[in-house]
């Protein structure tokens, strides 16, 4: 692997309060790394810390093996987009994308040449002359973005670039600055708290809560395997169920819920009672009582939301909480159900 970026030990504290508590990863070069969390721990601080706008308390930053933890901001080599775009009101969109090059000593006509190069990367051809106040807020977004990419930086930082668009040109937004990214080969570190759009753009995703690293690892592997209850929580809609695990052999588990049991794949869970993660869309239901190895279930609310059915189902477990894409012929609340659960759906956190 090829090292873009290093985080060691990293700490950061503002008085008393501690925003970064001993961080450390690394990005590969040429990939997306997104930090996933909740508001307040401490994803804004790194992204600063990396471009040098913050100074670390402790700890060691590298970008390309070159160690840069106490380099200004001007002496490495970062951009960022920030949440709220920050483009300059009285330029146009041109002015905006060629500033951070004329900064740099390049002189008119090249560095016009590359904005608009930037520009049509990030479809904005022809709005040169534009003010930022006669964009929407998903053309503003870009000029944010072709303003960061036109400095070819090593590293591209981006701060909950998505927070202000609606859901449509979220996802559009999404895809475009993913595909720039693996079509340019950026080295990009993203910030957001929406789960979803972590998984849609990330080679790897980093969850964090409280100013800790709580996982780090493969979209998949966070949303399927989370290792504690706050990733399984934070990764998705997942309900709370009692269970006995017991272990068949070195890598398969077996989980009892009421009076069904289910084989999972699972190498670190102990033996004995506990409490297990059920993701909605792996509850298979069906009508009618349970037989042979199904958890028996009476549905207590049915919510028809258009793509599918959402149920709240009583069982010997706990409540569960399903979806189904099948709309025709909904259940009713009182129905009696038999539930299959998919061994990924079964999540034992610890
Ligand atoms: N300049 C500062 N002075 C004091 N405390 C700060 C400062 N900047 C951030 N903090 C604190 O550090 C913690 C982490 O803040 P940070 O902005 O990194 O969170 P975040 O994960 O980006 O949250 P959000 O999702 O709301 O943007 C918070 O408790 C915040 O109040
Ligand atoms: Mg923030």
């Amino acid at each position: 692997m090829t090292e873009g970026v290093a985080f060691r030990d990293i700490v950061k504290r503002y008085g008393d309060t501690v925003a970064v508590n001993g961080v450390s990863f690394t990005v590969e070069a040429g990939s997306l790394v997104t930090l996933l969390g909740p508001s307040g721990c401490g994803k804004t601080t790194i992204l600063r810390m990396l471009a040098g706008l913050e100074n670390v308390t402790s700890g060691t930053i590298s970008i390309a093996g070159r160690n840069v933890t106490t380099l200004s901001a001007s002496e490495r080599d970062v951009s960022m987009v920030f949440q709220s775009y920050a483009l300059f009101p009285h330029m146009n969109v041109l002015e905006n994308v060629c500033y951070g090059l004329r900064r740099s000593g390049i002189t008119k006509a090249p560095a016009a040449e590359r904005a608009r190069e930037a520009l049509r990367q990030v479809g904005l051809d022809g709005y040169d002359r534009r003010q930022p106040s006669e964009l929407s807020g998903g053309q503003q977004q870009r000029v944010a973005v072709a303003r960061a990419l036109v400095l070819r930086p090593q590293v591209l930082l981006f701060d909950e670039p998505l927070s202000n668009l609606d859901a449509r040109l979220r996802r559009q937004m999404r895809e475009e600055i993913r595909d720039l990214q693996q079509r340019l080969g950026l080295t990009a570190v993203y910030v957001t708290h929406d789960q979803q759009e972590a998984l849609a753009v990330s080679d790897r995703i980093i969850v964090m809560s409280r100013g800790r690293i709580e996982q780090d690892g493969l979209p998949r592997d966070l949303y399927e395997r989370p290792a504690t209850s706050f990733v399984a929580n934070f990764m998705g809609e997942s309900s709370q169920a009692r269970a006995t695990v017991k272990r068949l052999d070195g890598e398969r588990i077996v989980v009892r819920l009421g009076d069904a049991a289910f084989t999972v794949d699972d190498s670190r869970a102990a033996d004995g009672e506990t409490t297990v993660a059920i993701r909605p869309e792996t509850v298979a239901i069906q009508r009618g009582p349970a037989s042979d190895g199904a958890l028996a279930g009476t549905i207590t609310k049915a919510a028809y939301v258009g793509t599918h059915m959402e149920y709240t189902i009583d069982t010997a477990a706990g409540a569960l909480f399903a979806v189904c894409p099948r709309v025709d012929r909904p259940l009713a609340p009182g129905e009696a159900v038999a539930l299959t659960l998919a061994p990924r759906g079964i999540i034992v956190v610890a």
